[in-house]
């Protein structure tokens, strides 16, 4: 891969990749973070990208299901209605990757470059699509920090149950 086109393909963070809730965002720059790391490392020598790819699979994988449980245990706990919708989503996508490290660790043909621009598409995709149906939701039971940001934090979760169980009946 020629770096130009490497370089055309790392993602910069942008305020639009924003969900507003400052943990969230976090995960969400690191996540591009780590498709950024596996960009860097796509230089066309396939038993380099090999070890590279088996180096660092498995923290980023192990990173990926912090941040969707993350994101699913707010919604659980707050009845977000789009939770079992949005996991089903997580749920795939790890899936899919668990499966293309099975192919892998077969000795099949392995391309990181393509595997890195799947990581990025359906990362991308599912923030402005799929996590920002999620983001008014949230921002209702956030508080706002010192710092200025939007954190939903253990009290903010318990104040919504308390509420919810004062509600029904
Ligand atoms: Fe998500
Ligand atoms: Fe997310």
């Amino acid at each position: 891969m020629a770096n130009a086109d490497r370089k055309s393909d790392l993602v910069t963070w942008s305020p639009t990749f924003s969900v507003g809730i400052k943990l969230i965002d976090e995960q969400h720059r690191e996540l591009l973070n780590l498709t950024n790391d596996l960009f860097n490392h796509c230089i066309g020598d396939e038993a380099a990208e090999r070890a590279y790819f088996e180096k660092v699979i498995h923290e980023a994988v192990s990173y990926v299901k912090i941040h969707f449980s993350t994101e699913e245990k707010i919604m659980r706990k707050t009845n977000f209605s789009g939770y079992l919708d949005h996991k089903r989503e997580h749920d795939t996508f790890v899936l899919t990757v668990v499966e293309q490290i099975r192919t892998f660790n077969e000795g099949k043909k392995f391309n990181l470059t393509v595997f890195t621009k799947f990581l990025k598409n359906w990362i991308l995709t599912h923030i402005a699509l799929k996590d920002k149906q999620y983001f008014e939701h949230f921002k209702r039971i956030a508080t706002r920090k010192q710092d200025g940001k939007l954190s939903i934090t253990r009290e903010d979760l318990n104040r919504y149950s308390a509420v919810r169980n004062r509600q029904s009946p």
